[in-house]
């Protein structure tokens, strides 16, 4: 067996999504997420069904990531897994299937903190492909469904939060108000679609005011919640009349709100080495906010690829290898945790 080469088996299962990936060092070779469809008659996620979908999908999605890297389990070095944030059931089924796996094989575990790999998204390699990974230290707008923080990262393991939502998270706000308007879940991508096409300036919405670098998302909620109640009121057809605008005006609400406080955090810590993370960071508005502010204030910017964006396995993959590198394993009566910062 190559020595210089590690192999790390990445298992993420904190929510809705199955994951696995194989990485051979700092490259991802695989990367195979299962999603699970049945929630979405409930307009969100049922953590019991989510947890009997991880069992049923765990070991599929294992076999699969393993093949699509053409490697077999005695190559592996460890398994890195989510320890937490999450949903207990989930997290279970996670952590026992790679404790048992890790038994089984003699190889050592490593524990990963969910947010922490959304963020180390970005130092992912991939084979045959352009790659620049921030330097350190840099900024990371973290926007996910249970997340808005902005963090400066040190280093792979020392991270500070210096902003974070003290109610919803942006992707929260996001899934709430398509489902005031029954537009199904989950509702980011669905307001990001229909957002293309309507018009940001045509509704306002109030803008939260909390001091530092802090967010707040539920204010918005309430004011697009009232603004709907008024029109319909007026108007029943009023939401299926308008939906286009009302989901570019709320989305531009949200972008600006993300926007205003990760300004704020790069000249307080005259720091312009941006990055954006998490579910959220697939919105395409979102998207487009940072690469004018990079063009306006001079950013240097990092954008995930579609795929690092929401849940997957190899974002924990990753920093399963650097924690290898530095031998920092985790003993098998390590619980799983439903709550933590970074
Ligand atoms: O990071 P993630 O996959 O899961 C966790 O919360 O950990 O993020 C999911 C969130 C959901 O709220 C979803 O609606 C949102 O990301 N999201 C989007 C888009 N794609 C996913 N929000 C806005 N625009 C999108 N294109």
């Amino acid at each position: 067996m190559d020595k210089d080469k590690i192999y790390i088996l990445a298992i993420e299962s904190s929510c809705d999504d199955t994951s696995a990936a194989v990485l051979c060092n700092d490259v991802v070779l695989s990367n195979v997420t299962a999603s699970q469809a049945v929630h979405e008659q409930y307009g969100g996620v049922v953590p019991e069904l989510a947890s009997r979908a991880h069992e049923l999908n765990i070991v599929p999605v294992v076999d699969a990531a393993l093949k699509k890297a053409s490697v077999e389990k005695g190559q592996l070095s460890a398994i890195a897994f989510t320890r937490g944030p999450g949903l207990m059931g989930s997290l279970l089924v996670g952590v026992s299937f790679a404790k048992g796996l890790a038994a089984s094989l003699g190889i050592p575990m490593v524990e990963v903190n969910h947010l922490q790999g959304h963020i180390m998204a970005h130092f992912i390699k991939e084979q045959d492909a352009d790659f620049k990974a921030p330097e350190y230290p840099f900024l990371c707008l973290m926007v996910s469904g249970g997340n808005s923080q902005i963090v400066k990262v040190n280093s792979y393991k020392e991270m500070e939060i210096v902003g974070q939502t003290i109610d919803d998270a942006a992707g929260e706000a996001m899934d709430k108000c398509a489902k005031v308007m029954g537009l199904g879940y989950p509702g980011g991508p669905i307001i990001d679609r229909l957002a293309r096409l309507g018009d940001p300036k045509s509704h306002t919405f109030s803008k939260p005011h909390i001091p530092g670098l802090d967010y707040s998302f539920s204010g918005l909620k309430t004011s697009f919640l009232y603004t709907l109640r008024k029109l319909v009121a007026e108007d029943e057809q009023y939401v299926e009349k308008h939906k286009e605008d009302l989901a570019a005006s709320f989305e531009a609400t949200v972008v600006d709100i993300l926007m205003d406080k990760l300004y704020k955090a790069t000249k307080q810590l005259k720091i312009k080495r941006v990055a954006l993370s998490g579910g959220v960071s697939a919105n395409t508005a979102l998207r487009q906010a940072f690469s004018d502010y990079a063009k306006r204030y001079g950013w240097e910017i990092f954008i995930p690829k579609f795929g690092f964006t929401t849940d997957n396995a190899a974002m924990i993959g990753i920093v399963g290898y650097y924690k290898y590198l530095d031998g920092d394993f985790c003993a098998m009566d390590q619980p799983a945790f439903s709550r933590t910062t970074i």
